[in-house]
Parts: C-alpha cells; structure tokens; sequence
C-alpha cells in the first residue's frame, strides 16, 4: 500500500517535471530549424554580409557581438537596440552604455537588407542581430555554435531600462554576479562571456579611473603604457581607445584572461574576475585551457541569445530594423 503510494507520487511528479520542461521549451520558442523552409538561403546570407564588413574592419566583428550583448541584456534579446530615437521616440542608442560607442548598425542594416531580397517579411532583426554575433566571434577565429531562432522584434525600447541594465565597467564582482544572475546566467558564464573582451576596442572615458588609481590589481607598466593615450582629465582624449586584450584584440583567443592573471584587464569590471574572489579559478582554467574557453564561451552565448525572446504573435517582423512597422 505504501509502496503503490510512493509509486503514485513519483509518477506524478514525473509528470510534473516533464510538463514544467515542456512548459519551459514551449515559452522559449526557439528552434535551430526556424526557417529553414521560409528562408533557407538565411544563414548564408547573413553571414556572406557579415564576412565583407568584417573584412573591410576587423573591429566590426566587436562591435557586433558587443551590440547583441547589449539587446539581450535590455528586456531580452528583442532588437530593441537597433530602433532610432525620433522625436516622439526615444530608443536605447543614447543611453550611457551606448552613445558614442554602440556601433555597426549600418552593418545590420545592409544584413537586412540582403535578407529582405531573399525572403520579404520573414526574418526578425533580433534573429539577424543573433546570428551576425555568432559568425562574427567565428570569423575572428573563436567557436561556433548553432543559433537557435524564431525571436521577433520589440516594438518598444526602454533608454532607462538600458541605462540600469547593462553593466558599468566599474562594477564590482558581486554587481556583476547580482546583475547575470538575475538573467539566469551563473558565475561560470559571467566569466565566459567577459571573455568576449579578448576582442575590440575601448574608450579612455571607460578605463581612465582604472589607469590613474594606483590600485594594487594593476600592472603599473601597463598603466603607464594606457596613460599615454588617455589624458587624466576628461574632456578631450575621453574617445581615445584602447583594446581590451593588449596582444591581439583581432583574434578571439584566450589572451585577455592571461592578461587578467597579470594584473593587466583594463576595465575594473575585467580585472574583478581575478581579483582574490570565487571566480579566480575559472580564469586561471581558461587562461590554461583555451579548449575549456571556447565550449564555455559558446554554451554562455546560446544561454544569453535565449534571455525573454518575443515569440508567437507578440512583437513583430521590422521591416526596417531602425523603426518599428
Ligand atoms: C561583464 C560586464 C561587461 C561590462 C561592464 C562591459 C563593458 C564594456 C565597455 C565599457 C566597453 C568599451 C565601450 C566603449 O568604450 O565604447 C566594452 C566593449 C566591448 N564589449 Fe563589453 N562589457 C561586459 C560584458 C561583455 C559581454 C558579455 C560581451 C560579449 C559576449 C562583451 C563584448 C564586448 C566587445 C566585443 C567590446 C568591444 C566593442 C568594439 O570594439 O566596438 N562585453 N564592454
């Protein structure tokens, strides 16, 4: 009798947590094959266009990935970076995270529009703006992953929720935590994802408090070396940039965490992450196992492009990755 209760229980409870995991994969919506039928030539489109600006700038690759970071970040990965402000409108392009610095929308635009020839009124900008991140970290030399799709677009932004919610560089390790946490992303991928620093560029505004401290987490060559570009006063010199990974900020390798074992992130929000605290040993393994990085760093990026997509009816299909329909 006892038995066949326990029984009774356990098969509910299975059932339980077979729903809830048929819950969990029905709210997310997202699926590799999404339009394989509606748009087949898709993935070669995009990333035909995404090689040519690549090539014309290897930065660009960066500022690509950087800007899907920043869509997913904001209300989920919506495309709602990539609407203009107008004069009844006001996007998230000019939030402090973004203006003067968010980059490569032209890029995005020529995207679309090479999608638009090929399947009218099909693809969402969110989808576009996920998979140009992935074959830009492949054309700079790091791992591939298989995007999921089938996001559509905001059709709202939020310049404050931008402001709020994506990270400063001088956050502290447990802002950080706190902050990829409440995404449902754990310290591991806080780390992996940084590593996303190995590539491109900042400004002396981002990096200035760092390199003028005279903390003892800095190396005090490579400071010298970064104030020889970035002026300790603001004002002129506040665009100057740096790379984030002082040896090859054009290939996406494991350097930036070498770096961060010499006392040489240059923003604070890097360096926190080896900085005697609980995330210490997932860069030591990084900077050791390069491997390691890249199966992380893609499992990271497939977690972060599934943050509250817009699926089914909600949201739509921009025309114009600028404005909404
Ligand atoms: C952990 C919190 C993070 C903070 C505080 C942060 C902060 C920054 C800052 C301040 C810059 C320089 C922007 C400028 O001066 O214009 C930057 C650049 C960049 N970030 Fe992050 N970031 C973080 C996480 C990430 C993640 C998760 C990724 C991608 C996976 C990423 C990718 C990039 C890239 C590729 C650039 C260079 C962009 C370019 O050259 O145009 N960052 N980040």
């Amino acid at each position: 009798m006892a038995d066949s209760g326990f029984r009774g229980v356990l098969i509910l409870s299975l059932g339980l947590g077979l729903f809830m995991l048929f819950l969990g994969t029905a709210s997310a919506q997202l699926s590799t094959g999404f339009y394989s039928s509606s748009c087949p030539n898709l993935l070669s489109t995009v990333k035909t266009s995404v090689r040519s600006a690549v090539s014309k700038e290897a930065r660009m690759g960066s500022s690509i990935l950087r800007l899907f970071f920043h869509d997913c970040f904001v209300n989920g990965c919506d495309g709602s970076i990539l609407l203009d402000d107008t004069s009844s409108f006001t996007g998230e392009k000019n939030a402090n995270p973004n203006r003067n610095s968010a980059r490569g929308f032209d890029v995005i635009d020529n995207i679309k529009t090479a999608v638009e020839n090929a399947c009218p009124g099909v693809v969402s900008c969110a989808d576009i703006l996920a998979i140009a991140a992935r074959d830009s970290v492949v054309l700079l030399g790091g791992p591939s992953w298989n995007v999921k799709l089938g996001r559509r677009d905001a059709t709202t932004a939020s310049q404050s929720q931008a402001n709020s919610d994506i990270p400063a560089p001088t956050s502290t390790l447990s802002q950080l935590t706190s902050r990829f946490s409440a995404l449902g992303l754990s310290n591991t991928d806080l780390v992996a994802l940084s590593g996303g620093h190995t590539i491109g560029q900042a400004r002396c505004t981002t990096f200035r408090g760092r390199i003028y401290s005279n903390a003892t987490n800095i190396d005090s060559t490579f400071a010298t070396t970064r104030q020889g570009n970035c002026p300790s006063a603001s004002g002129s010199g506040d665009d100057n940039l740096a790379p984030l990974d002082l040896q090859t900020p054009n290939s996406f390798d494991n350097n930036y965490f070498k770096n961060l074992l010499q006392n040489k992130g240059l923003l604070q929000s890097d360096q926190v992450l080896f900085n005697g605290g609980s995330t210490d040993s997932t860069v030591q393994n990084y900077a050791k196992a390069p491997a390691r990085f890249f199966s992380d760093f893609a499992a990271a990026m497939v977690r972060m492009s599934d943050i509250s997509p817009l699926t089914g009816s909600n949201g739509e299909i921009r025309k114009n990755c600028r404005k909404v329909n």
